[in-house]
């Protein structure tokens, strides 16, 4: 794995794994058979669904569809992988919607343990998926564009994500990166996109950071923008 090369996937897929991890965690710890202690781990569970589809989605229409003519081989094979994906993914929606139709706490706790199960699947597939995607897929791409071509290709993945989903993206992506990932996002937030969006976008970092980490990144961030200057 060429590390001088851009990965694309890098702080996204980060973000993703500490969603899944922070969601594993709290099945875990809940009483699964009780409406009240289970309900906010379920909605989290519904925000993985939500979020890993609309990533594949964006995977798949920005770069893996693209690469059909290039590298079919690795474009069909993370296609069929996104499919599988969404069988998961469709299997814990209807358990989720079970779960929140249950009205007796036994019900609710045979398929609360079904929904650990199945999410566990899925967090074993996906972190199988992603590194693949950040070796196999990163060197079909690196093969077929230069690092220039990817971000751009990135930005306009980027652009068309609805603001309030990029945002819930962004929480999870601060809480999953370093202070140098987070200080070279957010410079390149500043440099490319309209004031108000880096204002957004500080925000969710100050909320999700510690405040000492927080201060840290604002003080490099700082520094960069003087260099810069
Ligand atoms: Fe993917």
């Amino acid at each position: 794995m060429d590390l001088k090369r851009h990965n694309s996937f890098r702080l996204v897929h980060k973000g993703l794994r500490l969603l899944m991890y922070s969601t594993a965690t709290r099945l875990q710890q809940a009483n699964l058979a009780s409406r009240s202690d289970g309900s906010a781990v379920m909605e989290q569970v519904q925000l993985v669904l939500n979020l890993f589809e609309s990533h594949a989605h964006g995977e798949d229409h920005y770069f893996n569809e693209p690469l059909e003519k290039i590298n079919p081989d690795v474009s069909t094979l993370f296609q069929k992988e996104h499919e599988e994906d969404h069988r998961l993914s469709a299997v814990l929606q209807d358990q989720l919607k079970a779960w929140f139709d249950a009205r007796r706490d036994e019900d609710r706790e045979i398929i609360g343990n079904r929904i650990f199960y199945t999410l566990n699947e899925f967090v074993a597939f996906n972190l199988y998926h992603m590194n693949k995607e950040e070796t196999m897929l990163n060197q079909a791409l690196w093969n077929a564009y230069s690092d220039e071509q990817i971000r751009s290709i990135e930005q306009e993945l980027v652009k068309n994500i609805p603001p309030a989903k990029m945002m819930s993206y962004a929480k999870w992506i601060f809480g999953g990166i370093n202070d140098a990932e987070a200080t070279e996002w957010l410079t390149g937030i500043q440099m490319n996109a309209p004031a108000e969006v880096f204002s957004a976008f500080k925000q969710v970092a100050a909320q999700t950071l510690s405040p000492e980490r927080w201060e840290s990144i604002q003080a490099n961030l700082e520094k960069v923008h003087v260099s810069v200057a």
